[in-house]
């Protein structure tokens, strides 16, 4: 990387003022302002956000909002936060850059990101820019895992996000190294963010923040799962406990990574926790029956992959295995609960950003791809 082209000072300031007003910061000197796209694009995307917002607390009042159109402005910022942090001295690589991009900028829900976001505004984080590196880095660690999870000797796919896989794209070899490229290019964001703050009073949220995230993407979380998983992928002896745990690990993990990150870098973690990892856990869960139940009932072209990968691999799914009907139930309950979570945690003061959350779930739960 040759520079880091966010610029922390207007953050730094806006959030110590706030939330720790007896606290005088470490500012580096010198820097400017000089993540401009992100800025335009964070304004556009923040007006519709919050005219989201009044929409759902009063619709008879209110313009019609769709998340849907929420979420073109969401991709907009979450692309130019991305462009804007990543840049590296591609010179004499540029079709290794162009790889990397390829991964990154297709048509991915970037859902891991926008759950984070969404969390810390639901706890009162007002500053998006703060978060922006922690954006970036989850959508890089799960990109990183779908390009390895495509790759011939796992899941051989050839169809992601509507287009080529990598490998297929570029090879097997450039595949294998845009995913080492981008999980530490994301470890290299939060490592610049924690030294960014080191020295300053939200240091250790940032440096918790990223040893979370990095911990639930590893060994205790992501990779277990997919360890797991292609350790078992024709075990008929699979118990649904089994594949619980599998579920726990390859999806979960991550989902409950990012509502911990957005929460633990706003001011209202605490007293939250638990009920937040237990968010997390419902979710993880139901996106992943979603995800096993969208490739049975869904075309190709809708999902942008293949249908046919469980069926080709005869992996055992929940869905397989407990049928199309209780995979379904199963999936409502977590749905009701997802919502009660958000109820208990919701106060007079964050009813709006509660709103959008349970909009989320609901897209979550009914999502088409
Ligand atoms: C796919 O994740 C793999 C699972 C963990 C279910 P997503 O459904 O979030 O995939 P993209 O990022 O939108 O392509
Ligand atoms: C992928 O799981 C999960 C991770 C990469 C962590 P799957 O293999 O079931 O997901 P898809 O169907 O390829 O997206
Ligand atoms: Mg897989
Ligand atoms: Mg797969």
């Amino acid at each position: 990387m040759n520079s880091k082209v966010i610029d922390f000072q207007k953050s730094k300031e806006k959030l110590m003022n706030k939330k720790f007003p007896n606290i005088s910061p470490i500012i580096p000197e010198g820097k400017q302002p000089y993540y401009l796209e992100s800025n335009k694009a964070l304004d556009k995307f923040q007006t519709i956000l919050f005219d989201y917002q009044e929409y759902l607390l009063d619709k008879e009042n209110n313009k019609e909002i769709k998340l849907e159109e929420v979420l073109v402005y969401y991709n907009r910022f979450f692309d130019a936060i991305y462009k804007e942090l990543t840049k590296f001295d591609d010179q004499k690589i540029p079709k290794f850059k162009e790889a990397m991009d390829y991964a990154m900028l297709s048509n991915g829900k970037r859902l891991r990101p926008f759950l984070m976001l969404v969390t810390y505004n639901f706890c009162e984080g007002e500053d998006f820019l703060l978060i922006a590196p922690m954006m970036v880095a989850i959508e890089l660690i799960h990109t990183f895992s779908l390009v390895h999870d495509d790759l011939p000797c796992m899941d051989n796919d050839e169809l992601r996000r509507g287009k080529p896989t990598v490998w297929k794209k570029y090879g097997e070899d450039i595949a294998v190294l845009v995913g080492d490229a981008l999980y530490m290019e994301a470890t290299n964001l939060l490592m610049d963010m924690v030294l960014e703050f080191l020295y300053t009073e939200i240091g250790s949220y940032v440096a918790t923040s990223a040893a979370i995230m990095l911990k639930l993407a590893g060994l205790d979380g992501m990779i277990t799962g997919q360890v797991f998983d292609v350790m078992n992928t024709t075990n008929n002896k699979l118990t649904v406990e089994d594949l619980s745990f599998m579920y726990d690990k390859k999806t979960t993990a991550l989902l409950t990574a990012s509502m911990i990150v957005g929460a633990n870098m706003s001011s209202l973690y605490n007293g939250k926790a638990n009920y937040i990892e237990k968010l997390g856990v419902c979710l993880g869960e139901s996106y992943q029956i979603k995800d096993d139940l969208l490739e049975i009932e869904q075309t190709t072209e809708k999902i942008g992959k293949s249908v046919d990968s469980d069926k080709n691999n005869n992996k055992i799914t929940y869905v397989s295995k407990v049928g199309v009907k209780a995979a379904k139930n199963r999936l409502d309950n977590l749905f009701a609960t997802s919502l009660d979570i958000i109820d208990k945690m919701t106060t007079e003061k964050n009813k709006k950003e509660s709103l959008v959350f349970k909009e989320l779930i609901k897209y979550l739960m009914s999502r088409e791809k």
